[in-house]
C-alpha cells in the first residue's frame, strides 16, 4: 500500500468527477492524474470538458462524459463508463455545484432558484453516491467525496440561504452515508473551502472582477495571512481523502479556511473602535 511521500498516491485508482470541467474540480482533475489516477470528467460543459481531456492526456489518463448531475440516468452513465473503461470505481468526487441568486434576503428569494439550487448541490450529489454505492458495495471498498462549504460551518459570509441550506445538507449526507456504508468498507468526506478564485466565484462578483483583485478581498478578510487560498489546495485536500493516506478517515467534514470558522474577530473590532 502507498503512504505518504510517494510520488503517486493514487496509482491503479479510478475516479469520477462531477463539475470536472472547471474551478476546483478541474484541478483536482489535473491533480488526481498526476497521481496516476485515470479520471472520468462529469460535467454539463461539454467544450470545457474536451479541451482538458486533450490538454492532459497522457496514457488517455482521462475522459469526458457530458452529465447533468441532477439527472439520474446521466450519473448511472458515468459511473457505468468507468467501469466499462477501467473495470471499477475507486473514488466518486461529487464536486459540481452552483450558487444560485445572491438574494440575501429571503422575502426577495426566488423559490424556484432554491429548488434548482437544491437540485444541483444536493439531489445531484446524492444521485452520484447513490451510483457509487451501486458499484463499490459489491466491491466492499471505495471513497465517496463531497465538496461542500464553509456556509456549512458558519453563516453571514454573503451566501444566499438556497447555498447555505445546500451545502450543511451535504454535509448531513456525509454522515449518514459513512454510517450506512462503513460496513461495506467505503468511506465518506467532504470538503468546506474558504473562498476560491474560481470561474463560480468570480462570475458571482461584481462585475469585472478578476482573479487577482479577487483574492485581495479574499486575503484581507482571511484568517490565515501570507497564504491565498487556491483550488490546488482543496484539490489536495481531495487528494488526501481519496488515498489509502487516509484510509481510516471517514465522515469528515475537512474544513480548508484557514481558520476562518474559528474566528470571529467582531468584539475585537468594536473594542478598536471604542479605542480610536
Ligand atoms: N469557489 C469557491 O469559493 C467555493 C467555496 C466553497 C465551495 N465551493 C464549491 O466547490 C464546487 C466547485 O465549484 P467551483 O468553485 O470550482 O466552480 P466552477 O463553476 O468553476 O465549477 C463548477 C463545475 O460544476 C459544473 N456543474 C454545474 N452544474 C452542473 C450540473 N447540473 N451537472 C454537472 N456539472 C455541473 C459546472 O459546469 C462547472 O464545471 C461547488 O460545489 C461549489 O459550491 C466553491
Amino acid at each position: 500500500m502507498m503512504k505518504g511521500g510517494s510520488a503517486q498516491r493514487l496509482q491503479g485508482k479510478v475516479a469520477v468527477i462531477t463539475g470536472g470541467a472547471s474551478g476546483i474540480g478541474e484541478t483536482t482533475t489535473r491533480l488526481f492524474v498526476r497521481h496516476g489516477a485515470k479520471v472520468i470528467v462529469a460535467d454539463v460543459q461539454d467544450d470545457l470538458g474536451h479541451s482538458l481531456c486533450a490538454d492532459i492526456n497522457s496514457q488517455e489518463s482521462v475522459s469526458f462524459v457530458h452529465c447533468d448531475v441532477t439527472n439520474e440516468s446521466d450519473i448511472q452513465n458515468a459511473v457505468d463508463i468507468a467501469i466499462a473503461k477501467h473495470g471499477k470505481l475507486d473514488i466518486m468526487f461529487n464536486n459540481a455545484g452552483i450558487p444560485g441568486k445572491c438574494d440575501m434576503r429571503i422575502i426577495e428569494a426566488d423559490g424556484e432558484d432554491f429548488k434548482k439550487v437544491f437540485d444541483v448541490n444536493v439531489f445531484g450529489a446524492f444521485l452520484g453516491a447513490k451510483h457509487a454505492a451501486r458499484v463499490m458495495i459489491p466491491a466492499k471498498k471505495g471513497t465517496i467525496l463531497f465538496t461542500s462549504s464553509i456556509s456549512s460551518v458558519i453563516s453571514g459570509c454573503l451566501a444566499a440561504h438556497a447555498y447555505t441550506a445546500s451545502k450543511h445538507a451535504i454535509v448531513g449526507l456525509t454522515k449518514n452515508l459513512c454510517v450506512e456504508l462503513g460496513q461495506y468498507g467505503i468511506r465518506v468526506n467532504c470538503i468546506s473551502p474558504f473562498a476560491v478564485a474560481t470561474p463560480m466565484m468570480l462570475n458571482n462578483m461584481a462585475s469585472g472582477w478578476e482573479k487577482q483583485k479577487a483574492e485581495a478581498v479574499f486575503s484581507e478578510t482571511a484568517n490565515l495571512k501570507e497564504a491565498v487560498l487556491e483550488s490546488e489546495d482543496v484539490a489536495e485536500a481531495a487528494l488526501y481523502l481519496a488515498s489509502d493516506e487516509s484510509k481510516y478517515v471517514s465522515g469528515l467534514n475537512l474544513v480548508v479556511d484557514g481558520g476562518y470558522c474559528t474566528t470571529n474577530p467582531t468584539f475585537g473590532e468594536a473594542m478598536k473602535k471604542l479605542s480610536s
